[in-house]
């Protein structure tokens, strides 16, 4: 019987009289039992734990180490209390704040959402206005940074150049560093979320051996970033599709915040040691370019390239059931259930391709996933499409490569990355991050020389 089970029937087996807020181990090697308190969260699903540490207590003899908990991946371990966001994996629910994302996506706009994550409630419309006004006067690069990107090779992968050049921007603000003080603190945070746009059209002008173009105040913050990205650099061609521009707004909406994922994680690892704000975000991106975590939407464009014709999905289903490849774009750690991010992806569709044209690989994904969420093997893993499955096909149909996809998801990914710093920041209960070890190497043993090995 696996250790969670039996620990599941002991606290069935109390008496209703003896029913109390607490788990009871027993430790067979010592008879001994202990009482670990369960503390919850705010819902039912969000939730109970009890204190990793006091299983230090559990040792067989007062030369013992103590109990350790092993947890490979974090696939058990809550590592923090967060009020940021909610995820109800099997149910298929993301709140920001308590709001439901559907609700978001549909009425608020990516700044409005930011300033939400950050602060922890809406803004009233005083606070909106200062706080689009901030980052709008934050958006500009210093004109170092620009010879900065130059150096990198005409080919480098953008989200490379992205991780580097947030990075860089520690050198230009020492003050960063100063992560206790909560006004340089906010002032860090609202120059981050204004300048990751400006970089990232920066990494893509830069692909393409085009003139940078400055930020332009007087546009949306999704409206500036496209002009950034596409218009000519005496800015002739200054219209930007408000359908283009809203369905960026909604994709950033959506990719926000995602509670303690790999990257965020690597957020407060890293920001844990008291680094400063840009080097977290820069280590935050670095996770977040790999293919199993951001990097997935790019992965799944080249999928369905490869896959090339609906009439080869079975035979690629099938491949992925061998074990011979991963469906990119499914699966998740926590969602167990449609992913909601990848519904509001869904109804975007019609909008967006009636302004760019359908994307030829859309059949192709709408089939697999109409194969696959019919296959025993998917549906007994409880794999769903996922949000990086369909928003490249809109990345794609804007005319962005398929190299940015990452780029796009890194920059609203920035506002969840710093609610979580800042939110680590202000909690006593969080130290430097340093998980433990179970050693399996050998034991003592004495140095030979090399002549005698
Ligand atoms: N295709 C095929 N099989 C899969 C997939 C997939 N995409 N994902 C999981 N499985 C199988 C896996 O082989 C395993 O099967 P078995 O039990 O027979 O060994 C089972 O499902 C459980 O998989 P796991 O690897 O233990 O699950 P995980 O929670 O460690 O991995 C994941 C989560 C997202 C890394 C994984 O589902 C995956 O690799 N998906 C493809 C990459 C992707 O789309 N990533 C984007 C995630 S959403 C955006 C983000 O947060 O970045």
């Amino acid at each position: 019987m696996a250790a969670h089970e039996a620990l599941r029937e002991l606290a069935v087996s109390q008496t209703t009289a003896a029913r109390r807020d607490t788990v009871t181990i027993t430790d067979n090697r010592t008879g001994k039992s202990y009482e670990l308190p369960i503390s919850y969260g705010t819902y039912p699903l969000s939730g109970a734990s009890i204190p990793a540490v006091e299983l230090r207590a559990v040792k067989r003899s007062t030369e013992d180490f103590g109990l350790l908990s092993y947890d490979p991946a974090f696939m058990n371990t809550a590592s923090c209390r967060s009020a940021v966001t909610f995820i109800d994996g099997e149910r298929g629910i993301l709140e920001y704040r308590g709001y439901p994302i559907d609700q978001l996506a549909e009425t608020s706009t990516y700044l409005e959402v930011a300033y939400l994550l950050i602060h922890g409630e809406l803004p009233t419309g005083q606070q909106y206005d200062a706080w689009e006004a901030g980052i709008k006067r934050e958006s500009l690069l210093h004109e170092n940074m620009k010879k900065f990107m130059d150096g990198f090779w005409h080919d480098a992968h953008p989200m490379g150049i992205f991780a580097c050049t947030v990075g860089a921007l520690s050198t230009f603000y020492p003050e960063s560093k100063q992560v206790h003080d909560p006004g340089n603190r906010m002032r860090q945070i609202v120059r981050l979320i204004a300048k990751v746009p400006s970089i990232a059209a920066y990494s893509y002008r830069h692909s393409l051996g085009l003139p940078y173009i400055y930020p332009d105040v007087d546009r949306s913050y999704a409206g500036n970033l496209l002009n950034m990205l596409f218009n000519y650099p005496d800015g002739r061609d200054g219209q930007i599709n408000p359908v283009i521009e809203r369905a960026i707004d909604v994709l950033f909406i959506l990719h926000a915040d995602h509670e303690q994922n790999c990257s965020t994680t690597t957020m407060r690892a890293v920001g844990s040691s008291l680094a400063d704000p840009y080097v977290s975000v820069a280590s935050a991106s670095s996770a977040l370019y790999g293919p199993l975590h951001g990097g997935a939407n790019e992965q799944v464009l080249r999928m369905l390239t490869e896959i090339g014709h609906v009439k080869n999905v079975p035979a690629y289903v099938e491949r992925v059931k061998r074990g011979e490849l991963r469906l990119m774009g499914f699966g998740h750690r926590v969602y167990k259930n449609y992913d909601p991010r990848a519904r509001v992806i869904k109804r975007m569709f019609d909008d967006v391709f009636a302004v760019t044209g359908t994307n030829p690989l859309l059949d192709i994904a709408v089939e697999l996933e109409r194969v696959a969420l019919r296959d025993e093997y998917f549906i007994s893993r409880k794999l769903y499409p996922n949000v990086d499955f369909y928003s490249g096909l809109i990345y794609q149909a804007i005319g962005l490569p398929m190299d940015m996809f990452p780029v796009l998801f890194a920059i609203p990914r920035t506002t969840g990355w710093l609610a979580h710093w800042q939110e680590m920041l202000g909690d006593g209960e969080q130290k430097i991050a340093r998980p433990r070890q179970v050693y399996t190497g050998p034991t003592r043993r004495d140095y030979v020389p090399m002549e005698g090995r």
